[in-house]
């Protein structure tokens, strides 16, 4: 079933609470990090790989990732750090009468895949649902969950994104109609019981929640062991989409940590008619946004330009970063947006976006320090040119439409 019927079904279900206290309840408002679980095994900084769905969606076969792992090693895109090679949707064959599951004519022998994977020092991830069919309508987990989770483990799975999908109309509103809150926990429990499948296998695999970030997930997304979740729907390669996504990734920086990371969705970077300012901007705010890099391009015609954004290791290591510090909004102006984020030894990354379609560099954008906390000039690298610039306080900054200024500061003051 595609994911839109799924979800306009289910929206007539899972309509918001209403308007039921009557004091309003303010948040207590704190920039510093939730940490409750121990740092995992895996996941330290966010995963970096390519996944299938993007590019491929449920054409792909065997051969094309076979091909991605060599273009990953070709292209110096392993050595800047993308080693999850992820199949995404449509792999799925059927159960046997001993319940295994099979994988389609498309993958012939997983196990044989995941080896050669392996050969080329990359890691091999999977895609399942909770409920009884994936988002494409392929066979999924449920009431297999450990059987599968074993099975991966045997084809030597390094990595599972987990799509809640059919589980929604299959179980959330079939066992309970009425009940948004009793559909919210039985979501939580799938996922739980994943975790708890996928632990008992002994291997360590990358644990991706995809349920389009619903009831706050980043609140609960560790408990039930997740490296990362998903926060929104699906991106599209297109800057409308990329741009709404980012907007709604203000205010979960504090959930983002070694280990547990936001997931803005997957990189949309070479595909459509992304311009190259657009290409740069959505790799900048990913990174900014320590998101998990998984690039989703056709590795085997990818453009050198494309190449470059992907392999800038500058902009990878501020995605990398090992305080793991997700980056904030600090102020909007106009169609101005400014984001910073805090590195380790005491630097940072600021971002400087201009979001307007048709604000070109004929009437500079001022930009203040004094908003970022910062009260001298400050040397800066601009990690797109490469170049050492000076950030003066309410220094005119012009940046074209839907590009991006993204600067390092080495130890800011
Ligand atoms: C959902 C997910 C996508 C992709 C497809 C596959 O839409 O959000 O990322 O995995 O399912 O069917």
């Amino acid at each position: 079933m595609r994911l839109s019927m799924v979800l306009s079904v289910a929206v007539l279900v899972l309509c918001p609470l209403g308007s039921q206290s009557q004091k309003p309840v303010v948040p207590k408002v704190t920039q510093e990090p939730v940490r409750k679980q121990a740092v995992p095994r895996v996941a330290h900084t966010p995963p970096m790989g390519w996944n299938s769905w993007n590019f491929f969606a449920g054409r792909v076969t065997d051969k094309d990732i076979r091909n991605a792992a060599d273009q990953l090693v070709a292209s110096g895109m392993r050595d800047a750090g993308y080693v999850y090679v992820n199949i995404d949707d449509t792999w799925e064959g059927e159960r046997d009468a001993n319940g295994v599951l099979h994988s389609n004519s498309k993958f012939p022998d997983m196990k044989a895949l995941a080896d050669y994977v392996h050969s080329k020092g990359l890691k091999l991830g999977i895609y399942s649902s909770p409920g009884p069919k994936t988002c494409a309508g392929y066979e999924a987990s449920l009431d297999h969950e450990v059987q599968d989770a074993q099975l991966y483990a045997s084809w030597g799975i390094d990595y599972l994104k987990y799509d809640l999908c059919s589980f929604i109309p299959a179980v959330m509103m079939q066992q309970a109609p009425n009940d948004k809150a009793a559909q919210m926990r039985m979501m939580v429990a799938a996922y739980d019981k994943m975790d708890k499948a996928l632990t008992a296998t002994g291997r360590p695999i990358v644990y991706s929640l995809c349920q389009y970030g619903w009831d706050a997930v980043w609140e609960w997304g560790p408990e039930v062991g997740a490296n990362l979740w998903r926060t929104t729907g699906d991106i599209q390669a297109n800057w409308q989409s990329i741009y709404s996504i980012l907007n709604e990734q203000a205010g979960l920086a504090r959930y983002a940590g070694p280990g547990y990371w936001n997931d803005p969705d997957m990189l949309e970077v070479g595909n459509g008619n992304l311009s190259l300012a657009e290409n740069q901007t959505h790799f900048s705010m990913w990174a900014m946004l320590a998101a998990p890099l998984l690039a989703g391009n056709d590795l085997p015609n990818m453009k050198p330009e494309i190449r470059a954004i992907l392999t800038n290791r500058d902009v990878i290591a501020i995605d990398q970063d090992r305080l793991g510090r997700e980056a904030t909004r600090a102020y909007s102006e106009g169609e101005v947006d400014v984001w910073t984020r805090k590195l380790s030894g005491g630097a940072m990354a600021i971002a400087v976006l201009n979001a307007g379609s048709d604000r070109y560099a004929t009437h500079p954008f001022h930009l203040s320090l004094t908003k970022l906390g910062l009260h001298r000039p400050q040397k800066a690298k601009d990690l797109w040119t490469g170049k050492e610039i000076v950030l003066t306080d309410n220094m005119p900054l012009e940046i074209a439409s839907h590009d991006v200024l993204l600067v390092r500061i080495p130890a800011s003051k």
